[in-house]
């Protein structure tokens, strides 16, 4: 009998139920690394479960293309998100090919690079503090869901801050995100029966969103990312409406969830390996190592999707033009080949060679920010957090594209800022 049809890798309510399929994915690795699967539901697909053959298959984008699509939609879904009403519509670089990829890619490289991030250090640092601090709030102790109080703000405030969206509408932006990423959680999901009309709607609002930042940056302009996407030119001439909305959406939704779902999935390990915190605490100077692992071990972004434009031969199987294939960063990241017992939790890991942010040619443009984000909320938390605990269960995110956890419910003792 097969390991796994695919489904419990692939779906969203598999992994709301299951968690992260890390057992399922041990054995392919070893019995059947490039796995045909047939989930009831969903296409077929190959699940690419090995550290090397996902930087293969990622070098490659000729042979293995993103433009598809980078999610395995469930049928039926794929009508209401590329409605071309609703955000279907909109074009964004993860789902574009070279070389067409590489020209919008250097639109905003610029703006990414660790010399351009450091430029953003007084913020980030400013909104890690302001988030303890709140967290400390009269008396330094108390309870809170870290998901949403603590790891959903502090991303929330840097990306608004460099794509202009103005403090109010931070919450409004937090929810069309969430109910874009998270369309299938009973918790996130936009309301309404209609699913395809519910997606027209959320695309529609984004649009807006973003549309009036766009004009008045095209007004206004000023020194901030805003204000280049806005008045980015593509071949000598002005990017299209389409592609300029698609860019503000994949700048903020590539990095909201991703980088909350690395630091709520970063505070968990931190509970329950507190020697590691301890560690931590008696090293900062760890926490660019520590930050490295949380994105291993969380591996929020879980998967991508490419499609065969050729033939290619593969450990032995045989993919076919037109093909599936889908790779599992997750199990990447716990390669027992890569990785020294990659089932333990070590902030000082090193060397660490782990694809959470990808590799080749849609390496994660905002790497530079998720780590310098990531490093100074967990310094500040290293610095202040006295003790903590989880106070009730975690629950996992319907999600099995970007994983991770919607409640993080905790206990804590918090030093006021020095
Ligand atoms: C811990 C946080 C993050 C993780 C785990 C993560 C992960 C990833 C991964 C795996 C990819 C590769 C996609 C592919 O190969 O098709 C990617 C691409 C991308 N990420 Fe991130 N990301 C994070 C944070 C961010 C942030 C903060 C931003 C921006 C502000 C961002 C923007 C992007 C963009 C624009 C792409 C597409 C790049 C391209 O197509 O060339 N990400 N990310």
């Amino acid at each position: 009998m097969s390991i796994t049809d695919g489904f419990d890798l692939i779906s969203n309510h598999a992994y709301a139920e299951k968690g992260v399929p890390h057992d399922l994915w041990t054995r392919l690795r070893a019995e059947s690394p490039v796995h045909r699967c047939h989930p009831a539901g969903f296409a077929p697909f190959w699940a690419i479960t090995k550290h090397a053959d996902v930087c293969e298959i990622s070098k490659q984008p000729d042979a293995f293309s993103s433009a598809d699509g980078i999610i395995l939609l469930e049928n039926g879904q794929e009508e209401v998100v590329r409605d071309s009403q609703g955000f279907g519509a909109m074009r964004v670089i993860i789902e574009m090919d070279p070389p067409e990829h590489r020209a919008y890619r250097n639109v905003t490289s610029p703006v990414f690079t660790p010399r351009a991030v450091k430029a953003l250090d007084a913020a980030i640092d400013r909104s890690a503090r302001e988030v303890v601090d709140r967290l400390a709030g009269e008396t330094g102790e108390g309870e809170c869901d870290f998901a949403n109080d603590v790891a959903a703000a502090h991303p929330l405030r840097i990306l608004s801050t460099m794509l202009g969206v103005p403090r109010e509408s931070e919450p409004d932006i937090l929810r069309l995100t969430n109910e874009l990423f998270a369309n299938d959680d009973p918790d996130l999901q936009r309301e309404g029966e209609d699913r395809q009309q519910a997606a027209i709607q959320l695309g529609l609002e984004l649009y807006q969103l973003f549309d009036k930042i766009i004009q008045d940056r095209r007004a206004n302009p000023r020194d901030d990312l805003a204000s280049l996407l806005a008045n980015a030119t593509i071949d000598g001439e002005p990017m299209g409406m389409m592609e300029t909305v698609g860019y503000y959406l994949i700048t903020f939704s590539a990095g909201h969830d991703t980088t909350k779902n690395a630091l709520v999935g970063g505070m968990r390990a931190l509970l329950e390996h507190p020697d590691q915190f301890e560690k931590l605490k008696q090293h900062p100077e760890l926490v660019e190592s520590a930050v490295e692992e949380i994105v291993r071990w969380t591996s929020p972004v879980n998967y991508m999707k490419r499609v065969a434009t050729r033939d290619y031969e593969l450990r032995g199987q045989s993919i076919r033009t037109g093909d599936n294939v889908i790779l599992f960063y997750a199990s990447a990241n716990r390669d027992e080949e890569v990785f020294v017992d990659p089932f333990d939790f070590r902030i000082d890991r090193s060397p660490n060679r782990h694809l959470g942010f990808g590799i080749g040619e849609h390496f994660c443009l905002g790497a530079n920010l998720a780590r310098r984000s990531q490093r100074a909320l967990l310094l500040e938390l290293a610095r202040r957090m006295d003790w903590a605990e989880l106070a009730g269960e975690p629950q996992q995110i319907h999600s099995g594209f970007v994983v991770g956890l919607k409640k993080l419910p905790m206990r804590y003792r918090i030093k006021p800022a020095a």
